[in-house]
């Protein structure tokens, strides 16, 4: 579920991670793997500081691989561990655990050598509204936690959920907000359903993934719509006509753009990435909002 963000929430939110996070030896911070970089807070790198963090990028079954792998080296080159994976499925527990140790291990050598015993990690799953939060850690707990009902910031006082003798998580997931300031993110967001639809014009957001797949996976309209591969040279507008002609929806756009996203966002239309690896600058993505 969506939640609207006022800037009283997004005070809140920051205050309440920022106290939970002197808590945790280190913070999972899950990405939508198809939005790697427009699924993140844009002011993480301030509220996390340098805990020590693994990036997973969820939801990579619905993701292109080959971009998938690009963000990782990206985020490996800014010193993060990485992880590309599927919060449904049983064997992500165990490749979470790794990464976390493996992120932790020098510093864990470290304490031994000075006599302090190894006790489980602590960590926090933080994370916009939609990357997966609740599922990775029903997953990684082995049951249902409790709902957050995506309220900003996490409760009161420390509860941990184990996970084997290794690991232990924060009962609540740190709930962050995107950054929806920018037009093009807005959009992004919206195209894989992690803003509610209400938000902004269906069509619009029907227009704009018309326009991304014709650019970046040429011939998936035209074979999902039995259509030309020619007509997906048509302005987009034409080519929205065109497919709601052949979902046999006569002139009705509404309807034709929202089955549109449905498909797109059920994975119809094949694994895409909005994010381009190729085509980010290379300043980071952290840098601070006014
Ligand atoms: P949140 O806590 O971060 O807000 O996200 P949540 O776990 O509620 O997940 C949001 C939606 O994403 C859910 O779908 C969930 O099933 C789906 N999801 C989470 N992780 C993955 C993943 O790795 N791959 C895929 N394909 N989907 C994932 P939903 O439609 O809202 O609910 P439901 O259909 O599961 O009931």
């Amino acid at each position: 579920m969506a939640i609207q963000w006022f800037p009283g929430h997004m005070a809140k939110a920051r205050r309440e991670v920022g106290e939970k996070i002197k808590f945790v030896d280190l913070v999972f911070e899950l990405v939508d793997a198809r939005l790697p970089l427009s699924s993140r807070n844009p002011m993480l790198d301030q509220i996390v500081q340098h805990k020590p963090r693994v990036v997973l990028l969820n939801k990579a079954d619905l993701a292109d691989e080959s971009q998938t792998r690009k963000w990782q080296a990206y985020f490996e080159s800014l010193g993060y561990e990485t992880l590309a994976c599927n919060a449904k499925e049983t064997n992500t527990t165990k490749a979470v655990l790794a990464k976390a140790k493996r992120t932790l291990k020098e510093k864990r050598a470290r304490d031994l050598e000075r006599g302090i015993q190894a006790r489980a990690i602590r960590a926090m799953v933080l994370g916009i509204p939609n990357v997966g939060k609740s599922t990775i850690m029903n997953r990684l707990v082995g049951k249902k936690i409790a709902q957050t009902g995506n309220k900003p910031g996490v409760t009161k006082g420390q509860q941990w959920l184990r996970v084997g003798n290794e690991l232990e998580l924060l009962d609540t997931p740190g709930i962050l907000w995107p950054k929806f300031e920018d037009q093009e993110i807005g959009k992004k967001l919206a195209l894989t359903g992690a803003i509610k639809d209400q938000l902004l014009h269906l069509d619009d957001i029907a227009l704009y993934g018309l326009e991304f797949f014709t650019t970046y996976y040429p011939g998936r309209i035209s074979q999902r719509y039995g259509l030309k591969i020619e007509d997906e040279q048509l302005p987009v507008p034409d080519l929205l006509m065109s497919v709601t002609k052949k979902m046999g929806l006569r002139e009705d756009y509404e309807r034709a753009s929202e089955r549109f996203l449905l498909e797109v966002r059920q994975g119809k239309l094949g694994r895409f990435t909005l994010d381009r690896a190729d085509e980010q600058e290379s300043e980071s993505h952290d840098e601070a909002i006014d």
